[in-house]
């Protein structure tokens, strides 16, 4: 056969296999248009880029292992000690980089939650950022006060700053950011720190692998930036911002 003839039939074939394809993919692209609203995430904790783990019977099992690791003697000799002076100056650096974009003053009322023995917090007072405070499941006066990140102490509108490196252990992701968007002041801001290339610890509740449920479940806060930091096993910081009282919510 000559050449010519053979790159004719060729093209016509891979035109036949084209039109073939977006013949039979109509129904889809019609479906699409048809219900696109049913497409996105509707339901972010069954969202396959956020999966719960199995192996909670009760929410009070949950906290028992959750205590179990926050107890531990020798974990917490180390975050007191070697820790405190290792991560303090990091955490340092990263509320600066947060204050230079206008995210943190030092006069915001800041709530690091998930916070254990307060490195973060002892880092928000030393760059001036005095009235800030830890919340975890056991306290650690005078920088950490006890509260559930599920079922946070405070009153609505409270905070004008929360940070969290624990997004990790929420055994109900809803509730914990529900919680962090209630206890923020219209305009607030929240940063997480977590983990989307890396699998978190075995103490981890979720895995989650892509922002996207993040920007779902904060659905009364837009999303200011998410950009690459090396946290101590977390490599992704995203910042949220709370939508303000005047202001229409967004769709
Ligand atoms: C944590 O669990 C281990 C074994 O599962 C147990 O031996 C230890 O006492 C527990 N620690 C605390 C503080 O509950
Ligand atoms: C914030 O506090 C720090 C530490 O006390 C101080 O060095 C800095 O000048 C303060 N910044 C402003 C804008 O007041
Ligand atoms: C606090 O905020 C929650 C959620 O936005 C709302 O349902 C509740 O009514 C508020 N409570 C008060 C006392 O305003
Ligand atoms: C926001 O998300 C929460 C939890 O994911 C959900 O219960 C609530 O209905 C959502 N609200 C809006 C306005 O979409």
């Amino acid at each position: 056969m000559h050449a010519v003839m053979k790159i004719t039939l060729t093209k016509t074939f891979i035109l036949r296999c084209f039109l073939v394809s977006l013949f039979l993919s109509l129904p889809f692209i019609f479906l699409y248009l048809l219900f696109p609203q049913q497409q996105p995430f509707h339901n972010p904790v069954t969202n396959k880029d956020l999966r719960i783990r199995p192996g909670y019977s009760s929410y009070e099992t949950y906290i028992q292992r959750q205590l179990n690791k926050t107890l531990n003697p020798r974990l917490r000799k180390i975050w007191t000690t070697r820790d405190w002076d290792r991560k303090i100056p990091v955490f340092a650096r990263f509320f600066e980089e947060l204050k230079e974009r206008k995210l943190l003053q030092n006069t915001s009322k800041a709530l690091c939650i998930g916070a254990r023995v307060g490195q973060e917090v002892e880092a928000l007072r030393r760059i001036g950022v005095l009235d800030s405070l830890g919340m975890d499941l056991v306290p650690y006066p005078p920088l950490v006060v006890k509260g559930d990140f599920h079922n946070q102490p405070f009153n609505n509108d409270t905070f004008d700053f929360e940070f969290s490196n624990v997004f990790d252990h929420a055994l109900y992701p809803e509730r914990f950011v529900a919680e962090i968007e209630r206890t923020l002041k219209p305009e607030g801001v929240c940063v997480l720190h977590v983990a989307l290339s890396r699998r978190a610890d075995k103490y981890s509740a979720n895995d989650l692998y892509s922002i996207q449920p993040l920007v779902e479940l904060f659905n009364h806060s837009a999303l200011v930036h998410v950009r690459s930091v090396d946290g101590f096993g977390l490599d992704t910081e995203v910042a949220f911002r709370k939508n303000g009282g005047t202001r229409h919510h967004r769709l």
